[in-house]
């Protein structure tokens, strides 16, 4: 019997550039999303499952992972993609924007993975790849809720994945750079606050300098590819940088001193050389 990736997330962008790309390889996939009800060209594939599933609703988790082990008798992989990025100056956040930046990624990731470890250890065997991002490693200016989440799953994900190795569960972290999708458009949470305006000259700068350089994105394909090589992969190896230059960046960040560094991404958020 082909193998079985369950996947969040799996509506649009790199959720579902991957569930294509597993079934194209010939695995069973249960597409989880929160309106499957609009994935009709999913839902026409073989060996697809398109089932109901939002991160922030604990019930419809256990759900979608009960439906999946009845249809394909076993799930043996799990890729935690479903996430967004509240984008805006931090001072400008709300206390709800704040919270379901880490409700969506972090504790909604946490919770789907608790919810199908005991599957996994049954079977001693099974791999949870989580989608972090090059923000998980780096930061951004403007993106200090985002980034603060993403890394959150970087080091949640290590720590687990000393403790799963006890029951040949591999844990696995790919890391995509700029990827063309809805990230940076619908799926976007803009903060401000009109009282707060003091941000608004160099945050104007830093996305209309983001928006050109989304012409150098890479395909959410190309990111599909390395989770599916994360999948295969038996090693131990934890971090998979994917595509949209996350490689390089993550070199820069080896190679060049931290002030160096941190004075290049702090020229990316204004454009001035010293504030
Ligand atoms: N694009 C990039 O440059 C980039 C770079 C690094 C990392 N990433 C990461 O890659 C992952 C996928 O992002 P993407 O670029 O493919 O963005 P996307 O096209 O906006 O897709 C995001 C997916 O997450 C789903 N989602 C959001 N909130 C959810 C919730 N509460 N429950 C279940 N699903 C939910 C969305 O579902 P709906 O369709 O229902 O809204 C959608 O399927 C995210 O974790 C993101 O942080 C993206």
């Amino acid at each position: 019997m082909p193998p079985t990736v369950f996947i969040t997330g799996a509506s649009r962008g790199i959720g579902k550039a991957t569930a294509v790309y597993f079934h194209q390889k010939g695995w069973q996939v249960a597409a989880t999303m929160r309106s499957p009800e609009q994935a009709s060209d999913l839902a026409g594939l073989d060996n697809v499952l398109c089932l109901r599933l939002d991160v922030l609703n604990p019930d419809s988790i256990g759900l979608a992972i009960q439906e999946a082990i009845k249809t394909f008798s076993r799930i043996d992989v799990l890729v935690n993609n479903a996430g967004y990025a509240a984008m805006g100056p931090f001072e400008a956040a709300s206390a709800e924007q704040i919270q379901r930046q880490f409700a969506v990624n972090v504790f909604g990731l946490m919770r789907v993975t608790q919810l199908l470890l005991p599957h996994f250890r049954a079977q001693k065997d099974g791999a949870v790849i989580n989608i972090s991002s090059i923000g998980g490693r780096i930061t951004f200016p403007w993106y200090s809720l985002y980034n603060a989440s993403k890394w959150t799953v970087e080091g949640f994900s290590e720590a687990v994945h000393h403790e799963l190795r006890l029951f040949g569960i591999r844990v696995k972290v790919v890391e995509p750079g700029l990827i063309k999708t809805d990230f940076y458009n619908d799926s976007m949470d803009r903060i401000s606050h009109p009282h707060c305006t003091a941000y608004d000259e160099a945050f104007h700068h830093y996305t209309r300098m983001m928006h050109q350089s989304l012409k150098f994105a890479a395909t959410p394909d190309q990111v599909a590819k390395v989770v599916y090589r994360a999948a295969v992969d038996r090693s131990r190896k934890l971090r998979y940088p994917a595509a949209g230059g996350a490689s390089l960046l993550m070199l820069l960040r080896k190679l060049l001193p931290d002030a160096l560094f941190l004075r290049m991404m702090g020229f990316t958020a204004t454009g001035k050389k010293r504030n």
